[in-house]
């Protein structure tokens, strides 16, 4: 696994959202009741250790993988990205699980950003298959389609940059169909794209939709003031959760990962 330089990535999971909090709040009790003191302590340890040992638990990234990491880290961002959005080792390993057990040889990424997410499930794909990846940011699909071009299974992935949702017309309009899709681009877009994924036929039966952020930092339900992005991916899972349609499972992996599938 790639060791994640400390200095460089803000938290942005609830959970470690939280080990920050705890670790502010415990150097500012000088003085307090040693008994409470420990148990903040042992909070503290809890949540700051438990990434670092899911990823010493996970099978470990490829050395493409690693390198586009670095890549992605290394970048100047600015105008609305940063390197905080790549899904990364954990979250990777999981996609190209999916992609395993699902046997899924038709996959859709809806948010490719630097590609990590695209390369770790292309890399558990078999040949003839294929991964189309949208995204709408030029500099981000630059470096996703350099790390593509230097990596075997990047020949799988077939990046459109343009909206996605011109993106789904067009593949919807030629037939396509996909066994599993990765949802991880705006997050006001998410109802959007699930809509458009059911109306346009982009979902071959049995078909599985991965959605990313789904606890978006833990504001659906810790914050009083949400944001836009925790605002829409509360009001996106208030409506997933309520529409009998769809049935779904949010797992606590990183930001959070909806599995979703039609019911019935
Ligand atoms: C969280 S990042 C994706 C991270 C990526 N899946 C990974 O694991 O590294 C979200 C990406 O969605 C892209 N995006 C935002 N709105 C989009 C849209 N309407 N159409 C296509 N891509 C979009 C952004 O430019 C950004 O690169």
């Amino acid at each position: 696994m790639t060791a994640r330089p400390a200095e460089s990535a803000r938290p942005v999971t609830p959970v470690a959202i939280a080990a920050d909090l705890v670790r502010s709040a415990v150097a500012r009790l000088d003085g307090a009741d040693p008994d409470v003191l420990a148990d903040l302590a042992r909070a503290g340890r809890l949540l700051a250790g438990l990434d670092e040992y899911v990823g010493r638990c996970t099978t470990p990234a490829s050395s493409a993988l690693e390198a586009l990491e670095e890549r992605t880290r290394s970048e100047p961002w600015g105008s609305g990205l940063e390197q905080e959005m790549l899904s990364g080792h954990a979250e990777g390993a999981f996609l190209a699980m999916l992609v395993a057990i699902t046997g899924a040889r038709d996959v859709l990424e809806i948010g490719m950003f630097t590609g990590y997410s695209a390369l770790a499930m292309a890399e558990a794909m078999p040949a003839g298959s294929r991964l189309v990846a949208c995204e709408v940011d030029e500099r981000a699909a630059a470096i996703a389609r350099e790390a593509l071009g230097a990596a075997p299974a990047g020949t799988l992935v077939d990046v459109r940059v343009a909206p996605a949702l011109d993106t789904l017309r067009d593949l919807g309009a030629a037939g396509d169909r996909f066994d599993l899709v990765f949802v991880d681009a705006d997050k006001a877009g998410y109802a959007g794209y699930l809509d458009a994924l059911v109306d346009l036929g982009l979902l071959a039966p049995g078909a599985v939709v991965a959605v990313d952020n789904t606890l978006m930092q833990g504001e659906p339900w810790a914050s009083a003031t949400p944001t836009a992005n925790g605002a829409a991916i509360a009001a996106f899972n208030a409506r997933l959760a309520a529409d009998p349609r769809w049935e779904q499972v949010l797992l606590p992996l990183r930001d959070g990962v909806t599995l979703a599938r039609r019911a019935g």
